[in-house]
């Protein structure tokens, strides 16, 4: 996919989000391997800890279409910040489980600026499945 239409994709998902207590939308985009995509919105809520973001709202919109880690090819995440804007904890542990290590997220600015990581930038000493099976 090229880097305009990522971007013209996840601009539709930040404009779609519903974030009406923080006003801070933030849009993101799954793109599979076969070219397939999910996109993934934050959706508030008044009881402001049921929040979901968009990281996760596109990887569970992923998930439950029955794809899986090896499906996907990239992450895409757009929000207005200052810099890039970056998952937050909680979502950096989610796509740490649900993606692989070397898949790519690509940032977006609102002006169309970005830059590109990899999935295994984002969470030294992850906890994850291996400390499960360690005993
Ligand atoms: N938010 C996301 O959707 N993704 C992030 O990585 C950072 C935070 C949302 C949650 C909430 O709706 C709003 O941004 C302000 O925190």
């Amino acid at each position: 996919m090229k880097i305009e239409e990522k971007y013209e994709l996840v601009l539709k998902a930040y404009q779609n989000a519903y974030a009406k207590y923080s006003l801070f939308q933030v849009g993101a985009l799954v793109i599979l391997k076969n070219g397939q995509y999910y996109l993934g919105s934050n959706i508030e809520n008044a009881s402001y800890g049921l929040t979901n973001c968009a990281e996760r709202s596109a990887l569970f919109a992923t998930y439950s279409n029955g794809y899986r880690k090896n499906d996907i090819a990239e992450l895409v995440l757009i929000g207005k910040s200052q810099n890039y804007l970056y998952p937050c904890g909680a979502c950096r542990q989610v796509i740490c489980e649900l993606m692989e290590k070397d898949a790519t997220i690509t940032l977006f600015k609102l002006n169309k600026e970005y830059k590109v990581i990899k999935v295994s930038e984002l969470l030294p000493n992850l906890f994850d499945e291996r400390e499960l099976n360690a005993n």
